[in-house]
């Protein structure tokens, strides 16, 4: 590859990454696989490897993990939490195996786990009592999340045996079984709320979750994996997994010592074969160097241990006939192809519907209703096709001509140059449409009015009750006693679930409390097509309030960072609707936050466009944060230094080149503590 090449394609990888890391740690919400996230940082990696010196230190292929939230304690791991190099072929396999016989210059025995999916923690305990449990976060702080880490029963809160350290950490997997998540969303769907994607994504949002007794309610477990601290003993890796083991930890029974490299290859055969019947979602084996002493002498590299490396099944496919395809039509009036499949077990679940993305999706697997075809099962509860079996295909099918009505509404579907979806535009006739901007308004990063779900908002808009989001601010307690709907359950049994004065009072609080959410959210809650949570933080920073923003145009729109024309065509195509201005007038009459509240203004501007460049680590601010706090007072950030860097931000451990590059350039060079002094004069 050409360098020119090389840097373009570096930067949108990165950023790729960036973005893929974000929904997986923050939002818990992957939209791709595990599979195709490595395939990204793999050919990243390489490409470094390539160019050295493209390497930037904000490359994800630097960092062990994912950012810090803020809602909990952010704390100090005592010791980093690192990752795993991992692999999906065998053949590195061997040459992991290779590598540690040749740097230990003898043969080694091997421990074989289970890499269980789910939720890593690190545990500490002082004189037997349980005193930190927290997240890994970025690797070096997480979240101090005990409070909710004691609610889970198989997590001793105190040890009683004698003979145990003064202190000691434990790193383990929280996660939760199957049957118990399959009842939990049953659950949910009964009660109106939307079910969870996949086990993982129910933990890590339990986890996550402020209130400990919910928490307690959801069926989280743990395998425990590994010990550290000083003077622990033991002299094998399985020595110590026996150790905590014997003092009331849980360390799951599937695991293995293996005398070499093809005893641990026939584990991963064997468990490939029986892990749809664990009970649990695993998505991998870790092979880990037994000896402590062999541990020792290998030691880690920056990112991860040298002793260790995690096999990772790929995702499992299955073939299956292609019933039909349905069109679903989302919030935005995006039209979203969706394949009836005939019903085919597929890891552990069974699989009956699958999406097609788009048309262009669909064209390009030029899928045809009685086809066989490929599934596979990526992060998310819904499959997708990854191809077609063209040598079972029956003679006499065409190619599938994408709708050129709305399902639902029967408008004519329209395309934008350059984009794949095609839209429904009927905004305010479209029930999908007007149901899902309902759903979006009162989710948690918007309005989050928890009182309320899917399934309520469901019974509201089909009882006439709301077809626009004011329209909840004027529900009434009369409106809402008594309202009933009939649940029917997939075994064909019906229900009824019916308001009662609990409930209505709840959902009359939740709706009541949203009125004090800030102007940001609200403006994200509002749905304009492109206005996501950052670029709607953005804005709010910006104007201060819907009036200000209201009366921008293009050209002053795209001087606000990250707002490109199609944002800024999106956002006055909504303030010239004036369906959305009376919205907006009855939202303001019902004392939704239309304006920046003083704290929020007060940090607006002082940095003044100035751009800074970031580096090294920071004690009162994580990497993310201290880029946030720039941006939320008015100053820019950029990941290389130029002759336009009007501050270079220097925190511990910055690399020499970059304090040169500065000092070259005449940057001036500033530190933690200068900045807070800056952003509080
Ligand atoms: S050992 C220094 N063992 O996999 C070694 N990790 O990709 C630390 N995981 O962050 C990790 N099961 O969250 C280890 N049996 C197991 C595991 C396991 C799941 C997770 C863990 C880690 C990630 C690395």
């Amino acid at each position: 590859m050409e360098r020119e090449q090389a840097i373009e394609r570096i930067s949108r990888l990165s950023e790729e990454i960036r973005q893929h890391n974000y929904r997986y740690y923050q939002l818990a919400e992957p939209v791709i696989s595990d599979f195709e996230f490595d395939a990204l940082l793999k050919e990243l990696e390489s490409l470094e490897k390539e160019f050295p010196d493209l390497v930037s230190p904000n490359s994800p292929t630097r960092r062990v993990g994912g950012d810090i939230t803020k809602e909990f304690n952010t704390v100090f791991h005592r010791y980093p939490m690192l990752s795993l190099e991992n692999t999906y072929s065998e053949g590195e396999l061997r040459d992991f195996d290779a590598r540690v016989t040749r740097l230990l210059g003898e043969d080694c025995e091997y421990v074989c786990e289970l890499k269980i999916d789910g939720v890593s923690i690190s545990l500490i305990y002082e004189e037997g009592r349980l005193v930190q449990a927290i997240t890994r976060g970025d690797g070096v702080r997480g979240d101090d999340v005990t409070v909710n880490v004691r609610t889970i029963h198989s997590i001793p809160l105190w040890i009683e045996q004698g003979d145990i350290p003064g202190l000691f950490e434990v790193r383990g997997e929280i996660f939760m079984p199957r049957a118990g998540f399959d009842r939990m969303n049953r659950q949910r769907e009964d009660e109106g709320e939307s079910p969870f994607a996949n086990p993982r994504n129910a933990t890590a949002g339990t986890l996550k979750t402020q209130d400990s007794q919910l928490v307690a309610r959801r069926p989280l477990d743990i395998f425990v994996y590994y010990l550290l601290g000083d003077n622990i003993g033991g002299e094998t890796h399985f020595d110590r997994l026996n150790m905590l083991k014997s003092w009331g930890m849980k360390v799951c029974d599937v695991r293995a010592r293996c005398a070499g490299i093809e005893q641990v290859l026939a584990f991963i055969h064997e468990v490939g074969e029986s892990r749809n019947q664990l009970g649990f979602d695993i998505d991998g084996v870790v092979i880990k160097v037994n000896s402590l002493a062999h541990q020792e002498k290998l030691g880690y590299t920056a990112k991860s241990p040298r002793w260790a490396i995690a096999y990772k099944y790929k995702a499992e496919e299955a073939r299956t006939r292609l019933v039909s395809i349905d069109y679903q039509v989302g919030r935005t009036g995006t039209v979203t192809p969706v394949a009836n499949l005939e019903s085919v077990p597929l890891s552990g679940t069974i699989v009956k519907r699958a999406t097609l993305h788009n048309a262009d999706v669909m064209a390009a697997l030029d899928v045809r209703p009685g086809d066989y075809v490929f599934v596979e099962k990526g992060g998310e509860i819904i499959p997708k096709i990854t191809a077609v079996d063209l040598l079972s295909r029956h003679s006499g099918s065409g190619p599938v001509q994408f709708l050129t009505h709305c399902p639902e509404c029967g408008s004519v579907l329209f395309r934008n140059e350059g984009e794949s979806a095609w839209y429904c535009p009927n905004e305010t006739g479209c029930p999908p449409q007007i149901k899902g901007r309902l759903v979006h308004f009162i989710a948690r990063k918007a309005m989050n009015i928890e009182s309320l779900g899917e399934g309520k908002i469901e019974m509201l808009f089909d009882n006439g009750l709301v077809s626009d989001v004011a329209d909840l601010y004027e529900l009434t307690e009369k409106d809402l006693l008594g309202l009933e709907k009939v649940i029917r359950s997939e075994d064909g049994k019906e229900k009824k679930l019916s308001f009662r004065e609990k409930t209505v009072q709840n959902i009359l609080e939740g709706i009541d409390k949203s009125r004090s959410v800030p102007f940001e959210r609200v403006l994200f809650a509002l749905g304009i097509r492109y206005v996501g949570e950052t670029v709607a933080r953005k804005l709010a920073r910006h104007y201060h309030s819907v009036d200000n923003l209201m009366k921008a145009d293009a050209g002053d729109l795209i001087t606000v960072d990250e707002i490109g024309d199609k944002i800024a065509g999106s956002v006055l195509d909504f303030f010239q609707n004036p369906l959305n201005l009376e919205l907006i007038t009855r939202l303001r009459n019902h004392g939704i936050q239309f304006t920046s509240s003083h704290e929020e203004a007060a940090q607006s501007n002082i940095l003044n466009a100035r751009l800074f460049v970031v580096s090294g680590v920071f004690t009162t601010f994580t990497r993310d944060g201290i880029k946030k706090a720039i941006e939320a007072n008015g100053g820019k950030v950029s990941s290389s230094i130029s002759s336009k860097t009007d501050y270079l931000l220097a925190g511990e451990n910055m690399g020499p080149e970059k304090r040169r590059k500065a000092e070259t350039l005449g940057v001036k060079i500033i530190s933690e503590g200068d900045f807070i002094r800056m952003i509080s004069a």
